[in-house]
């Protein structure tokens, strides 16, 4: 699969379903490079691998180095690189933070969570030629202060609202936007509206593409299962499982055998 681009992108929107998942090390984006659209280097790598409670901790140090891994890894995909929890709270850190992305990664893109309250600093952004992805819906990085995930796109009010966010992101200039935890009618009307194509994650079928986070479709997180994931892996068994036989083999002394000895 050839490189997406800015411009392939916008033309995917009603032609083509976009694919994206989410990479933390160079070893899996190897793997996943050229199979997807675009990988994103999402903060949710703070609980998958830093196994902390929520993604709010990470720090911009921490996206830096592991997008680099990723970059590593994936020369061949479009790479998303997450801005962290409070490093684009004004438009002068929020350039300042997007550009160590681009000048200390090979990271594509960045992405923001927030509706039209963020659409002044996504302005900034794509204005100093860095691209933006925006993300609205449920946004983990609001879990504490709303107390929890919560599913919007519940009432005709909040679909509006998101709309409003939707196209306040598109106008600030935003190619891409993700859709999280909508109900599949509110995500249906976004992808309607607006003309950079949408990406959802617990967003229904009716958007311009899917993202998954890789450590729960291949069933390695174990903590809890949204209702969205798609399990396309039994990954924490099959690594157990694994790991029980090898320490079988040493304790019986049938590993290593004379053919893995020098
Ligand atoms: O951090 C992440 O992995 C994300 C996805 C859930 C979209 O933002």
């Amino acid at each position: 699969m050839k490189k997406q681009s800015i411009s392939s992108i916008q033309k995917a929107k009603g032609v083509q379903k976009l694919t994206m998942i989410t990479a933390y090390d160079a070893l899996f984006a190897r793997l996943f490079d050229g199979e997807v659209d675009f990988i994103l280097v999402g903060d949710s790598l703070n609980m998958s691998f830093g196994g902390k409670p929520d993604t709010l901790s990470v720090t911009m140090d921490q996206m830096i180095y592991h997008t680099q891994a990723v970059c590593n890894g994936a020369q061949n995909t479009f790479v998303i690189c997450d801005m962290p929890f409070g490093t684009y709270s004004d438009m002068n850190s929020a350039f300042l933070n997007a550009k160590r992305v681009y000048q200390e990664t090979n990271a594509d893109a960045v992405k923001i969570e927030g509706g039209i309250e963020k659409a002044h600093i996504i302005k900034h952004l794509t204005d100093n030629s860095i691209a933006v992805v925006g993300h609205i819906g449920l946004m983990p990085q609001n879990y504490r202060s709303e107390g929890g995930y919560k599913v919007k796109g519940k009432d005709e009010e909040n679909i509006q609202q998101l709309i409003n966010d939707a196209q306040s992101i598109e106008h600030a200039g935003a190619f891409l936007l993700v859709v999280e935890g909508v109900k599949s009618e509110a995500a249906k009307a976004i992808s309607e509206v607006v003309s950079i194509p949408i990406i959802g994650i617990g967003a229904g079928v009716d958007t311009d593409g899917q993202v998954l986070v890789w450590s729960d479709m291949f069933g390695f997180f174990e903590e809890f299962k949204p209702k969205f994931v798609r399990q396309y892996l039994d990954g924490a068994n099959m690594i157990k499982k694994s790991l029980k036989q090898y320490k079988n083999d040493v304790v019986n002394k049938d590993f290593p055998s004379d053919k893995e000895e020098y």
